[in-house]
């Protein structure tokens, strides 16, 4: 195996051992918890899922030591990359030799296609040494195919009987392991004897509940993103010309976007799902821009900075509305691919909306209509990474300013610079949290595997507590799901977690931002993550996560 170049962080950072939690440094045993429930349309979830509704939670303990059969593993790595991933297969390679050195792991190349298409490596010991503690999902890659039909499962059940594999870890998002859980219950109704474990992975943040406290590469990824910011701010605060808009990757959910004015406190931060809970326009989002420009160039300010999240175009109602009318229309439409030019494109869009979307569509600059009908992701999602919400703000609030100039009502200068940050923070070398999180959650799986489970998500939580006294165990993916409207047709899916405005996080934003906004500016520079040093500057965790867990 030919060994890549390294740079002396990356050499320091391969030495590093993460932090396990202390029930997991020894001989253990799993203990059952209370029975689960869907979090909604309890009995639907349960006729779809008869094997593996309804498990308990389980929690790993110390116990005495038990022969345990070999197994082998195959290891999968699913959607967009986040920092941590390698570790997640660094802790489950170690979990599985410290179990019985006989045990194998596999990774299957290029994300769930690998498994069907049974495109595989062993993943030996010099092979994961490689990786420990680095960003990326380079060692077996990543990829967005979506298994969702028999013939896959087959596909991937007869790879798995050639290699003696006995288990799958998908590691992924929401839908990754909506997945995951229905390949479990396909193995399990056909007693194929193959386990599945998923591992919680997203940079957005969207994947928790109860049980879940974060997903793995928000804290990297946020922090990245808030040096960034930092960064902004303080060429803003020098330079005094330009006011910066800022869109953060995140998908639907606020979290990066919050996460991120939490850490450097911005003059404004849009929350989508404030937004639709307000049921604001878009010229409602844009007037509350304008008013704090306006307001700081009273004060001879004629600079600051915005955070969009990516999601926000999704969630003004009208828009909204439109965007599912569009899911629906374009999902497998052969007449809408067979167009040959932008422009039949749009005709045939506008032929085929409600009256009241049309309305919508023809409201928008042409390209943010564009954007919005470019392919769906293999899960029917629109791709809301390509659409430049931060360009079309930038173009209403100049347009809204000309209009208050010349009413003399706003006397500034507005010029702005747009930015998008999402894929610079998806791979960088994750922080000690998330290095420490991820090589826990696949120790744990390991355990799951060799207990026997199937179903389950490995749980790792207490998070803001040292890594010892975190608690190690298992949550039945079943417990995560619900019934919702995917490609014009109802299915079960892991319930995504948005922003809760009544929550901790949010709160705090709340009651802080207008002294954010005003003339005295209160950025804060968090700098770049830091590997070395003293512990509160090095583990700490999310402010959400503390947030969310402040007793
Ligand atoms: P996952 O949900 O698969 O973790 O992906 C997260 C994400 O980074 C989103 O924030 C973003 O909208 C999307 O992936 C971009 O997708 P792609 O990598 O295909 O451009």
């Amino acid at each position: 195996m030919k060994s890549m170049t390294k740079s002396p962080l990356q050499i320091a950072r391969s030495a590093y051992q993460p932090k396990l939690p202390a029930a997991l440094k020894g001989n253990v045993v799993l203990q059952e918890g209370a029975a689960t429930e869907s979090v909604a349309d309890h009995a639907d979830i349960k006729n779809l899922f008869p094997n593996t509704y309804g498990m308990p939670l389980l929690t790993i303990v110390p116990g005495d030591k038990e022969e345990k059969a070999t197994v082998g593993v195959g290891v999968i790595l699913s959607g967009g990359q986040a920092p941590g991933g390698h570790n997640v297969i660094c802790g489950l390679y170690d979990g599985l030799k410290a179990l019985n050195p006989d045990n194998k792991l596999y990774g299957f190349k290029g994300g769930p296609s690998g498994l069907v298409d049974h495109d595989y490596m062993e993943l030996t010991k010099e092979i994961v040494g490689e990786y420990r503690n680095t960003g990326g999902f380079d060692i077996i890659g990543s990829g967005r195919t979506k298994l969702e039909e028999e013939w896959q499962y087959e596909k991937g059940a007869e790879i798995c009987k050639k290699l003696g594999i006995n288990a799958i870890v998908i590691i992924g998002g929401d839908d990754s392991n909506t997945n995951a859980c229905v390949l479990a219950e396909y193995y399990s109704q056909n007693n194929s004897g193959i386990q599945v474990i998923g591992c919680p992975k997203t940079i957005d943040g969207d994947l928790k509940n109860e049980m879940i406290e974060t997903s793995f590469g928000f804290d990297t990824a946020c922090k990245v993103y808030s040096e960034l910011i930092g960064n902004i701010q303080r060429d803003a605060n020098s330079a005094k010309k330009y006011w910066h808009f800022i869109r953060l990757m995140g998908r639907s959910a606020s979290h990066i976007t919050l996460e991120c004015a939490l850490q450097s406190q911005p003059n404004i931060c849009i929350v989508s799902e404030e937004v639709e809970a307000k049921n604001m326009t878009l010229n409602d989002v844009v007037e509350n821009i304008v008013s704090v420009i306006v307001n700081r160039a009273k004060h001879g300010l004629n600079f600051g900075t915005v955070l969009i999240p990516e999601g926000l175009i999704e969630f003004i109602p009208a828009m909204k509305t439109l965007i599912a009318e569009l899911n629906d229309l374009l999902a497998n439409n052969e007449d809408f691919l067979a167009l040959n030019s932008d422009e039949e494109r749009r005709e045939y869009v506008k032929t085929m909306l409600t009256p009241e979307s049309t309305l919508v569509y023809r409201s928008l600059p042409k390209g943010i209509a564009k954007q919005l009908t470019l392919d769906r992701d293999p899960h029917g999602n629109v791709q809301v990474s390509l659409i430049e919400t931060e360009k079309l703000l930038i173009e209403m609030v100049a347009k809204r300013l000309v209009q208050l100039k010349a009413e003399g009502k706003y006397k500034g200068k507005f010029s702005a610079i747009n930015h998008f940050f999402g894929y610079e923070g998806r791979c960088a070398i994750p922080s000690n949290f998330d290095a420490d999180y991820t090589y826990s959650l696949g120790y744990t799986a390991s355990i799951l595997i060799s207990e026997g489970k199937t179903g389950y998500m490995a749980s790792v939580r207490n998070l803001t507590a040292p890594a010892s006294e975190w608690i190690a165990g298992g949550v039945p993916i079943t417990m995560m799901m619900n019934i919702e409207r995917r490609h014009g047709k109802l299915k079960p899916v892991i319930q995504k977690a948005l922003v809760r405005l009544d929550g901790a996080p949010f709160k705090y934003f709340e009651r802080h931002r207008e002294s954010w906004a005003d003339e005295k500016s209160s950025y804060i520079y968090p700098g770049p993550i830091q590997y070395y040093g003293p512990t509160e500057v090095c583990d700490l965790p999310t402010k959400t996560l503390l947030l969310e867990q402040e007793k």
